[in-house]
């Protein structure tokens, strides 16, 4: 059986059957047990390797998926994308569903990610902003006094119906592969706003948290309440993991991480940990902030390349599971380096409580797509037990 778009066989990269074009009714109560199936997790996926790792359960081999495994590595994405912009094909559920699966045909990756981008929930509750080529998120009207707080209003499941909608296509089409939704931290989405746009400084970020601490506190608590709503919207719809992005918060030394932003990302972790669902928090450049960050709440602590997995878990202590940490680049060498490096990651990984292996940070766009084919079956070769 084909799906909508052509792309679709019958069988999910898994082996397991599609169940392409009905969708499950999922009920809105949820248990609040961790250790119970969450509601809207068929148990097909729960049982996957990823959610098992994720639960630092025992697993058949070591799980492999990649951040920005959708994107423009692939060949197929840029086609797909052609003449649309960045924004626009976020909120179309047909180009949503179509790229997010892309990644796990090709390469076999043991969960999808979905295809959105951090600053979506800000774009549909009207913030004026655009993600333009090769730059970023770029903002009308940065946020820097009291007045710009009212740019923020709260999100509602009707702001993002398209990724309701898109999730429910997803879900199906997916069988037993788990779908990770995910956000931007308030962290990272308050340097977007105040800089007006991708920053290395964080200039006028750092200005306001140091010079008008009450209004920064306001502004981080708007933004946990939006992003603390987008994640249930997804997983409400059926994500059955989630990651919270807070890319840029290595930018922080660990006494203002703790004052001026861990507050307001253990309050997003904290709202949806009923869901059982697994949450990761992921930042780069954060191997100083390790501790405080899986302090914050979170399930599994993403690690990037720059520390090793056996010391990271020493950083962050036991009850949680890692992900991580190939360099990215490491991708461009041959492939008897990539494997060297992989057993490098696997073996400071040997004593974890659960692993999930990925990349130190995303995907970078010019990667030989072979090479991260190569990689999901070298990882899944190499640990299967
Ligand atoms: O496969 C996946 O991981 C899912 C898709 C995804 C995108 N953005 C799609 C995207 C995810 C998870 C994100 C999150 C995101 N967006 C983050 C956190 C992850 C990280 O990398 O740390 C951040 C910081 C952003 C902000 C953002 N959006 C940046 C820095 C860029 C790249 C700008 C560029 O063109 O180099 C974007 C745009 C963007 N988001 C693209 C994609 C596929 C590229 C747009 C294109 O294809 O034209």
């Amino acid at each position: 059986m084909r799906g909508r778009l052509g792309g679709m066989c019958g069988r999910t990269a898994q082996g397991h059957p599609r169940r392409a074009g009905h969708f499950f009714i999922r009920a809105k109560i949820w248990r609040v047990s961790a250790n119970d199936r969450p509601q809207g997790t068929p148990s097909q996926t729960y049982d996957s390797a990823f959610l098992k790792a994720c639960r630092r359960e025992p697993v058949p081999h070591t799980p492999v998926w990649f951040m920005r495994q959708a994107g423009r590595s692939l060949p197929e994405y840029r086609k797909l994308r052609e003449g649309t912009q960045m924004l626009e094909s976020c909120m179309r559920p047909d180009l949503v569903t179509e790229i997010t699966l892309q990644p796990v045909r090709r390469h076999d990756v043991d969960a999808a990610i979905f295809f959105s981008d951090i600053v979506v929930p800000l774009k549909a509750i009207g913030v004026d902003l655009d993600i333009k080529p090769g730059i970023g998120p770029v903002v009308a009207r940065p946020i820097r006094s009291r007045a710009d707080l009212a740019q923020l209003r709260d999100l509602t499941p009707e702001d993002v119906s398209y990724v309701t909608e898109a999730i429910g296509m997803l879900t199906g089409e997916l069988g037993s592969t788990p779908l990770i939704g995910f956000a931007g931290a308030p962290f990272t989405l308050a340097s977007y706003l105040v800089e007006g746009g991708p920053s290395k400084n964080h200039e006028h970020t750092k200005a306001l948290m140091y010079g008008d601490p009450e209004l920064w506190a306001d502004l981080l608590d708007r933004l946990a309440e939006i992003t603390s709503a987008f994640l249930k919207v997804q997983i409400e719809a059926g994500a059955s993991a989630v990651q919270l992005f807070d890319s840029w918060v290595g930018a922080l030394a660990p006494a203002d991480y703790r004052r001026s932003v861990m507050p307001a990302s253990a309050k997003v972790l904290e709202s949806v940990a009923s869901y059982g669902v697994p949450r990761i928090h992921f930042g780069v450049g954060t191997g100083e902030l390790l501790g405080l960050m899986g302090e914050a709440g979170a399930d599994v602590m993403g690690v990037d390349y720059r520390v090793s997995l056996d010391e990271a878990v020493r950083r962050v202590g036991p009850g949680k599971a890692l992900q991580g940490n190939l360099d990215p680049a490491v991708l461009f060498s041959t492939p008897q380096a990539v494997e060297a490096k992989t057993d490098e990651v696997l073996a400071a990984a040997a004593g974890l409580e659960g692993h999930v292996f990925n990349l130190g940070h995303g995907v970078l766009p010019t990667t030989d797509p072979d090479a991260l084919t190569r990689l999901v079956d070298y990882v899944h070769t190499r640990t299967a037990r």
